[in-house]
């Protein structure tokens, strides 16, 4: 297996250029078209795509630059390019500026606080180790789905408190949100808010239960928002918002970095010696994993006033992307980028968590996660050996994986 870095040129006109399309990222394509934005048109407009005309900012600084300023560039109405409200308005706090941003966000950050995060490790540590003890011996089966999937819903499960037994629903909502036929999914649009009406109706009777608990006692993301003030008086819809953003944020970002590092390590299988040699890498690999994977390709934002940038003349109301995926591909500010380094230094300047006030909130959970779940992978496995090829989803949001078919080769019992 090897991966796809040396493809070939883009051919196309600098004008006609369309990094929208979800096959780039499902073939896996992205990284010669991303090259040469960078390197000829680093604030590019395109001006005819599925999703209307926007511009990309594909160089490292001008995307952190872009992130950092939310006085010019605003997060209203959402935050991916396949974003549209008139059929389906959830609100929530990613597609929000201050200050009401600000003030939803702090009434969850409870959540991920140091003192809960050392709470959560050990019942992660836990949960991983049954994972990774019922997995099967001796045959291939694919990793996403007993691993990737399963870690990532029982995270979800804990922090949202919600029903354990009942934690795949958390997995299959979250597979409705990112499968809108606008991001090159294939579930109709009826459907989808159905199955989300559902969502709302069913973490309602949660939200009437814990309305009435102390969150000094319950730090679950529910009893959290029933409690404070910023959120207790949410309309529905943003209820159902909020939820849908922090099981997304959580869901399918954490579970792609789960199966990219297992993908990264099969392509550099130097990487995978050094490991082995030195388990004290894990730390430092976990942030590689996640540049590398880079989860979410893009974050929208909307220009608020006409603004002059790098040469370009960006127009208040136009459409702006930050690819984080191609940042994090900067050559000029990541030496050899499309490696895979488990030991590269200053490896946590990336772009993959965002920067300024919506920097991802769950950054610390989902690195703790990672790392819990390496740590226990190592104790049990020389090798986990990827013997397919990976099959990747069709969306230009999320990068994901959605088979890797794997075969594990436990370490020898040790004796004496
Ligand atoms: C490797 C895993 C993850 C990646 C790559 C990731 C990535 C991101 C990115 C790119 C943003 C937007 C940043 C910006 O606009 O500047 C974000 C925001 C957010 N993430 Fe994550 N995320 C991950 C895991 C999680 C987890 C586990 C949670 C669960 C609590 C979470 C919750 C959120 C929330 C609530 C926001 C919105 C923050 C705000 O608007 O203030 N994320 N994430």
């Amino acid at each position: 297996m090897s991966e796809a870095i040396d493809q070939p040129g883009v051919d196309e006109d600098l004008a006609s250029i369309d990094v929208s399309d979800p096959m780039i990222f499902k073939n896996d394509a992205f990284r010669p078209v991303f090259a040469r934005l960078r390197k000829e048109a680093p604030v590019h407009y395109c001006r005819d795509s599925p999703f209307g005309p926007y511009w990309s900012i594909t160089r490292f600084h001008d995307i952190m630059a872009v992130d950092k300023n939310h006085h010019d560039f605003s997060s209203q109405g959402g935050v991916s390019i396949g974003n549209r409200s008139a059929d389906f308005e959830a609100p929530n706090f990613i597609s929000m500026d201050p200050p009401k941003h600000d003030l939803q966000r702090k009434a969850v950050t409870g959540v991920v606080a140091p003192m809960n995060l050392a709470k959560l490790e050990p019942v992660i540590r836990q949960r991983a180790g049954w994972i990774l003890d019922e997995l099967p011996s001796g045959e291939s089966f694919n990793w996403v789905e007993h691993v990737s999937i399963e870690l990532t819903t029982q995270m979800l499960a804990t922090i949202f408190d919600f029903p354990f037994e009942q934690r795949r629903k958390l997995t299959d909502w979250s597979d409705l949100v990112t499968s809108s036929v606008a991001a090159g999914g294939t579930v109709p649009d009826e459907d989808r808010r159905e199955g989300l009406m559902q969502c709302l109706s069913e973490f309602t009777d949660l939200w009437n239960e814990r309305v009435h608990w102390d969150p000094k006692q319950h730090n679950d993301l529910i009893t959290l928002m029933a409690n404070d003030p910023a959120t207790a008086e949410m309309d529905p819809m943003e209820y159902l918002g909020n939820l849908i953003l922090l099981i997304v944020g959580g869901n399918d970002t954490t579970r792609n970095s789960i199966s990219g590092g297992v993908l990264g390590l099969n392509l550099y299988p130097e990487e995978y010696q050094k490991l082995n040699a030195n388990p004290g890498l894990v730390p430092s690999m976990i942030p590689e994993i996640i540049r590398w994977q880079t989860p979410l390709t893009h974050m929208r934002r909307i220009a608020k006033r006409d603004v002059s940038f790098q040469g370009q003349s960006i127009k208040a109301g136009d459409k702006v992307l930050m690819w984080y995926l191609s940042g994090n591909r900067d050559e000029e500010v990541i030496d050899n980028p499309n490696a895979f380094i488990i030991d590269r230094p200053n490896a946590r300047h990336h772009l993959s968590f965002g920067f300024g006030i919506h920097r991802c909130m769950g950054n610390r959970l989902a690195e703790m996660q990672l790392r819990v779940l390496w740590e226990e992978i190592i104790k049990r496995f020389e090798r986990v050996e990827v013997v397919g090829e990976p099959v990747r989803v069709a969306s230009n949001f999320v990068r994901g994986i959605s088979d890797l078919p794997v075969r594990l080769h436990r370490r020898k019992a040790r004796t004496g």
